[in-house]
């Protein structure tokens, strides 16, 4: 399979969503769009699911724009970021009138729709109306959406909203286990929900890609880099050094200490290198370092 996105660009008025988007989805695993809010990562996911149309550029899929949508409808499963439901319709009646809008045989969505909510941990409640779920349940049942038609290509916006870290747990491994004969795109602003499960990792800020790239290279690309650096917690002079010339992954209090994780492209004196980096590092690294030498700037 091949998706593709080509010179891909949105705008909104004078508001540009997505600037020149190039990339191509190939290999079967998971790829986390990762980026803060207002990134674009909604804006790639909905013209990649034709819900909105691009200013520029286009998609292909085997290479095809016309036919090639046409086909990709048929093997799409997407999560959208607000998935609205229909409140007084129970969790099953939901699923199953989704799976007959979606042309899937009664024989087939039937055991799957039950298999699903026995994964998702939500079996027993199936009978009762949407209005009485959770967020977290109402999520489950917008993830189990997505795969009634059990898609080749899934697409997932912010899919762990409203789960508690044990299902973040559970949709992880249930997304891993699927992902060895499928393309998942899921897009999130939070590191720990793509870690050790994303084969492919795609940075995107305001509008752009920053950097694509599998874990190990996203890792690499920053060895030396970062640093942690202990001041003693009344030291208003250190801190203010601190703040002004490096970028703060983390504070930690330690008794009299604090500690920082710190960004430095040099050697940062009376610190330690850390060699345990991690993708949150990498973050932080690419995108949240360029609203802050913006701040530079605007200081100045
Ligand atoms: N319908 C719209 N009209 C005007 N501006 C829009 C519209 N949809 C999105 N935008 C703007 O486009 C930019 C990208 O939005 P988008 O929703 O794609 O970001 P996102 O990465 O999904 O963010 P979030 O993490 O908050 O979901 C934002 O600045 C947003 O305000
Ligand atoms: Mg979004």
């Amino acid at each position: 399979m091949r998706l593709e996105t080509i010179n891909l660009e949105k705008n909104y008025g004078f508001k540009t969503a997505l600037k020149e988007t190039n990339i191509t989805f190939e290999k079967n695993g998971i790829y986390g769009l990762l980026g803060p809010n207002g990134a674009g990562k909604s804006t790639l996911m909905k013209i990649i699911c034709d819900i909105i149309k691009p200013s520029f550029g286009e998609i292909l899929f085997e290479n095809d724009n016309k036919k090639g949508r046409k086909e990709l409808k048929k093997i799409l499963g997407y999560l959208p970021q607000d998935f609205g439901l229909l409140d007084e319709l129970s969790g099953y009646e939901f699923l199953e009138y989704l799976s007959v809008l979606k042309g899937i045989k009664k024989s087939v969505y039937k055991k799957r729709i039950n298999d699903l909510l026995v994964y998702m941990n939500i079996f027993n409640v199936r009978n009762k109306p949407l209005i009485s779920y959770s967020g977290g349940m109402k999520q489950r049942i917008g993830i189990i959406q997505s795969l009634l038609n059990n898609p080749k290509i899934l697409i997932l916006d912010e899919p762990t909203v409203g789960l508690d870290p044990s299902e973040r747990n559970n949709f992880k491994n249930l997304l891993s286990e699927i992902s060895s004969e499928r393309i998942i795109i899921l897009s999130t602003h939070i590191v720990s929900d793509i870690e050790n499960i994303a084969d492919d990792i795609i940075m995107m800020d305001e509008g752009s890609i920053i950097k694509e790239d599998n874990y190990s290279n996203f890792i690499k690309s920053i060895k030396g880099k970062i640093w942690k650096k202990q001041i003693k917690k009344e030291d208003e002079k250190e801190r203010s050094i601190i703040e002004d010339n490096y970028i703060i992954i983390q504070e930690v209090n330690r008794g009299d200490f604090l500690e920082f994780r710190i960004i430095s492209n040099n050697e940062v004196k009376d610190a330690e290198k850390i060699s345990d980096i991690t993708l949150e590092d990498a973050y932080f690294y690419y995108v949240k370092s360029k609203s802050k030498i913006f701040k530079f700037m605007r200081n100045d």
